[in-house]
């Protein structure tokens, strides 16, 4: 047997995205479509010196007292709540995450779903394939404007501000709030700062890039619903616990708000009975936001790239937890 240090790779991914970790290590795969680390993976955790999993793996204490040996999590995400980070941090294992790479990817995805909830695409969609076109309606699947509307940005991070610079391009008005304001990014994107309350009060749209923190979850529930327009859209392409879903459901149904459109939710997956797919007014895809060819393979060798830097003992390029390292 190879002396090469032993890796748990918690999914099979396709050929070449991790090429950069062939030869500088032993790696024990697990199923493309595992739900969570497999049976096999799970008892080689007590030799496993690097673990790479994507965001459905939850990497806790548990799975961390199983593996005293691991000196480097690689998560395939930029969104690392999967993860206990302070555990890792106290045994001195540096956490690895994607940043950058899936920005625009997740930009798009956002715009598409707030379009196609501004303009009811799913329904009229299915209107049409279902027989119930029946004329140019002049007052048919009528939807929203873009144009002049104001965008609400919660979160003006990389993918906040992404979303905001397409949206400038549709001629939107932006406000944000955040934990802090970013001059930097309020020149580029004439954005104006505003409390969360007032952000949700003003928006005709509003659309979620905050990371899930204790702080965060939770953070979209009915009295802010309530402060939202009636016409108004939520976009949320960031974690699902960030809303609660039964206060969204209650909201869409009786029209507090106009509409939402979901990459994320909660639970995920969202099983088919739940109550959200029944409405018209709410849009939901399969986290998706990241799902370009181009994006996922690049996050995948970014997340490779951490992979080895943590076996090697050099710093990871992208890390959460830089505290690890000495001075
Ligand atoms: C991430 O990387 O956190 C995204 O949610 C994946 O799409």
């Amino acid at each position: 047997m190879s002396d090469l240090p032993l890796v748990i790779v918690s999914h099979t991914l396709p050929a070449g995205w991790l090429d950069k970790m062939e030869g500088r290590c032993r790696m024990l795969i697990g199923p493309v479509d595992a739900t969570r680390l497999s049976d096999e993976l799970a008892q080689a955790l007590p030799q496993a010196e690097g673990l790479y999993c994507l965001l459905t793996i939850p990497v806790n204490h548990a799975l961390l007292e199983r593996a005293p040996r691991l000196r480097v999590v690689s998560n395939m995400a930029v969104g690392v709540d999967n993860v206990d980070v302070a555990a890792c941090t106290r045994r001195g294992i540096p956490v690895g995450n994607t940043p950058g790479v899936l920005t625009e990817g997740t930009a798009d995805l956002t715009m598409a779903l707030l379009l196609s909830a501004a303009r009811r695409l799913p329904e009229s969609s299915q209107d049409a394939r279902e027989g119930r076109w029946k004329t140019w309606s002049p007052t048919g699947w009528l939807g929203a404007d873009l144009y002049g509307a104001t965008l609400g940005l919660v979160g003006l991070g990389k993918i906040g501000k992404a979303v905001g610079q397409r949206a400038r391009g549709f001629g939107m008005r932006l406000v944000y709030s955040d934990t802090q304001p970013n001059p930097q990014a309020e020149a580029e994107l004439g954005a104006v700062y505003l409390s969360l309350e007032e952000v949700l009060r003003h928006s005709d749209f509003v659309s979620l890039h905050t990371p899930l923190t204790a702080e965060t979850r939770g953070l979209i529930g009915a009295p802010q619903l309530r402060m939202m327009k009636p016409g108004a859209i939520l976009v949320n392409t960031s974690r699902g616990p960030i809303v609660r879903m039964d206060d969204l459901h209650q909201a869409l149904a009786e029209g507090w708000i106009a509409a939402a459109a979901l990459d994320v939710t909660d639970p995920e997956p969202l099983p088919p009975e739940h109550p959200l797919y029944q409405l018209k007014n709410c849009l939901i895809v399969p986290h998706i936001g990241s799902a370009t060819q181009n994006t996922r393979r690049r996050m995948a060798e970014r997340a490779a790239e951490n992979l080895v830097a943590g076996l090697e003992g050099r710093h990871l390029p992208f890390c959460v937890n830089p505290e690890v390292y000495p001075e």
